[in-house]
């Protein structure tokens, strides 16, 4: 049987990445071939037309393979019968309208406490969270553990903590907008059968998806705005600093504080005692 060589391999996957419809991540495919084969330098032109990233506009789509809006569709449907968190978490694992779930180990959906006052709702998975199935378990999710604790709140009491998107894109990049979108129904259906009091939004990432904007984080950040879910739960959303980034930048950290306040106060507003 002939053996293809470790760059067509690399080749290949990245065109069946593409094919699937997965923007590839052309500076890990670069790192791969560099590795795979010395003489593949990043400058190599052939290498970079093979893997050039697919834009959302540019992604082929199998013959016979759903679109977005069908699998957007399909979401709503599934999340409209799920009748409980539990319910929608298992209606989230056996969807496979996403491109991104092929490439991934585990479907993140929730941690914490369904009905908790407290949601918290952050970008997507990343490697720790996609190997144990939990969002927020990595650094980042020790330091928001951290960050709620300050507030008396925790995971396993008070709080219910999910994302936007439920698997984990290649190379941690942001998610795109049809990875988001075919997670939309399902975030909107958690929110209106947990009921949280408020909502933490954690990142630009999050808080631009679930409040349907292009402002960034930096403006959002220490304004509460009430959202609206579709099935009509109304919740005050805070935007926050994500965690991943406060480790990067440590001198915003007093910034997240002050948003971690306002919320205690908006809760303590509400009468809820935790
Ligand atoms: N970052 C997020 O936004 N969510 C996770 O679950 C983990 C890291």
């Amino acid at each position: 049987m002939q053996q293809n060589s470790p760059t067509a391999t690399i080749h290949a996957l990245a065109s069946w990445w593409e094919e699937m419809g997965v923007a590839v991540d052309h500076g890990e495919i670069q790192a791969l071939l560099k590795a795979a084969s010395p003489a593949a330098s990043p400058s190599a032109t052939s290498d970079q037309a093979a893997t050039k990233p697919a834009t959302p506009a540019k992604r082929r789509r199998r013959a016979g393979a759903k679109s977005v809006a069908e699998w957007v569709a399909e979401a709503t449907a599934l999340a409209a019968a799920a009748d409980s968190a539990e319910a929608l978490k298992r209606a989230v694992e056996g969807f496979d309208g996403s491109p991104l779930k092929p490439l991934c180990e585990k479907t993140v959906v929730f941690d914490g406490v369904p009905g908790a006052p407290v949601m918290v709702i952050g970008e997507g998975p990343g490697g720790q969270e996609d190997r144990t199935g939990l969002p927020f378990v990595g650094k980042a999710g020790q330091l928001l553990d951290k960050m709620l604790a300050a507030i008396s709140l925790d995971r396993k009491t008070n709080t219910f903590i999910t994302n936007v998107n439920y698997w984990r894109p290649p190379g941690n990049r942001n998610p795109e907008a049809d990875e988001l979108a075919v997670c939309r129904p399902f975030v909107d259906r958690l929110i209106d059968l947990t009921q949280p009091k408020i909502m933490l939004a954690m990142g630009g990432v999050a808080a631009k998806t679930l409040l349907d904007t292009k402002t960034g984080i930096m403006r959002l950040r220490g304004n509460e705005t009430v959202f609206t879910t579709p099935g009509g739960t109304s919740v005050p959303v805070t935007p926050m600093f994500h965690p991943a980034y406060l480790l990067r930048r440590g001198a915003d950290k007093s910034r997240a504080w002050r948003d971690l306040l306002l919320a205690q106060t908006r809760l303590e507003e509400m009468g809820i005692s935790l």
